[in-house]
């Protein structure tokens, strides 16, 4: 298949090329569009034969649901059987945003994007390309991160292009996306509401809204042995294709550790690459470092990770280092993301 890419710019949008990708959706085509956490994949979220394509583009495992994407806050009654009071306040406050909910379904969603579960996981993204596509295709959108299954999420329209070039038939090239890493998944389909990923939105601006809410503990660094409730958080995901270590501990003896593990891989022939921050990157002996930015800005470090593991890859290095990031507040979505691409393997010096 020839894949088709567009490049529109997010302050002068192109309508004809909205109008295109739109249109691709409704006759049953894939196209991947920037939203504002990652790239999604698109589909006609109506019709299974366009959903299945999804799966197939990407090698996902069947059982893995599909968050359902509209463009307006009246759409969701279409999908859902109930809307509860703790949801209507948090569509309010984040939507369009970061946050996706889960919802009991109506028959009218197919059980191929629910991956046969009586529930459906819906989102209103804030990008403006990806609303636009939305509202245009006139269809609840199935979407995706659009990278090929266990890859890390694309954050730029070349990371879509490098795993599904040829499998889908549009990518719109809208820049960056800004965010980094995907919404945070929140069920809320029980009284008390429980955070199955975490994301952009954190859980204190979840419980500035409607109180106390629980995380699924699955999900918690010490969880792993749990079966998560999101079906997707337990593939090991978002890996490089090299083998990555996460450091934690003071800085001094981390960056110490990292350099010892550097030294000890590269005698064994290794290409090696280490993850630094603006604050340690002068202190690693390693030839292949990539900054991911300053330890203090959470929001830099979550927008840079899944770039970073790919360029890693580009430069085919065989083993990673990289220091531990704040697990609060948004930290906890990075932290998430780097443990797994880790396959859970951290050292703690402390
Ligand atoms: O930011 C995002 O959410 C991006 C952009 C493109 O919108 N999309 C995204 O989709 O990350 P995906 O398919 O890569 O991840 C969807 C996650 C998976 O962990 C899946 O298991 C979970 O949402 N999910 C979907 N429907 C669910 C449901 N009914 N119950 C529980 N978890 C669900
Ligand atoms: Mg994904």
């Amino acid at each position: 298949m020839k894949t088709i890419i567009h490049r529109v710019d997010i302050t002068k949008i192109d309508n004809n090329i909205i109008n295109d990708a739109a249109k691709t959706i409704q006759e049953g085509g894939l196209v991947a569009f920037p939203t504002e956490t990652v790239y999604g994949i698109g589909a006609n979220a109506l019709e299974s034969n366009a959903v299945s394509k999804i799966y197939t583009a990407k090698g996902r495992p069947s059982d893995n649901p599909l968050i359902v994407h509209v463009s307006d806050k009246e759409d969701v009654k279409k999908y859902v059987k109930h809307i509860g009071d703790n949801a209507k306040k948090l569509m309010d406050e984040f939507w369009p945003g970061p946050l996706t909910l889960i919802f009991e379904k109506k028959d009218i969603i197919p059980d191929s994007i629910t991956g046969g579960l009586s529930t459906v996981a819906i989102r209103i993204p804030s990008h403006n390309i990806a609303r636009e596509i939305i509202r245009v295709a006139n269809r609840p959108v199935a979407a995706p991160s659009a990278n090929v299954s266990g890859r890390p999420s694309p954050t730029m329209a070349k990371h879509v292009i490098s795993d599904l070039d040829g499998k889908i038939d549009m990518i719109i090239d809208g820049g960056d996306c800004e965010i980094g890493l995907e919404s945070t998944v929140v069920d809320v389909t029980e009284k008390i509401p429980t955070i199955l990923r975490p994301g952009g939105i954190t859980r204190n601006m979840i419980e500035q809204v409607i109180g106390h809410i629980t995380i699924d503990p699955a999900i918690k660094p010490s969880g792993e042995k749990l079966i998560p409730k999101s079906p997707g958080m337990k593939y090991r995901h978002y890996a490089p294709n090299a083998d990555l270590i996460v450091v934690k501990g003071e800085s001094k003896e981390v960056v110490e550790h990292i350099n010892n593990l550097v030294i000890e891989k590269k005698k064994q022939g290794k290409k090696v690459g280490v993850i630094a921050t603006n604050q340690t990157k002068d202190e690693y002996t390693c030839e292949n470092i990539i900054v991911i930015g300053d330890r203090f800005n959470s929001e830099e470090i979550a927008a840079n990770l899944f770039k970073v593991l790919r360029e890693f890859d580009e430069i085919e290095v065989d083993n990673i280092y990289c220091e531990a990031f704040s697990n609060k507040d948004l930290g906890t979505a990075t932290m998430n993301r780097l443990l797994k691409a880790a396959g859970n393997k951290i050292v703690d010096l402390r």
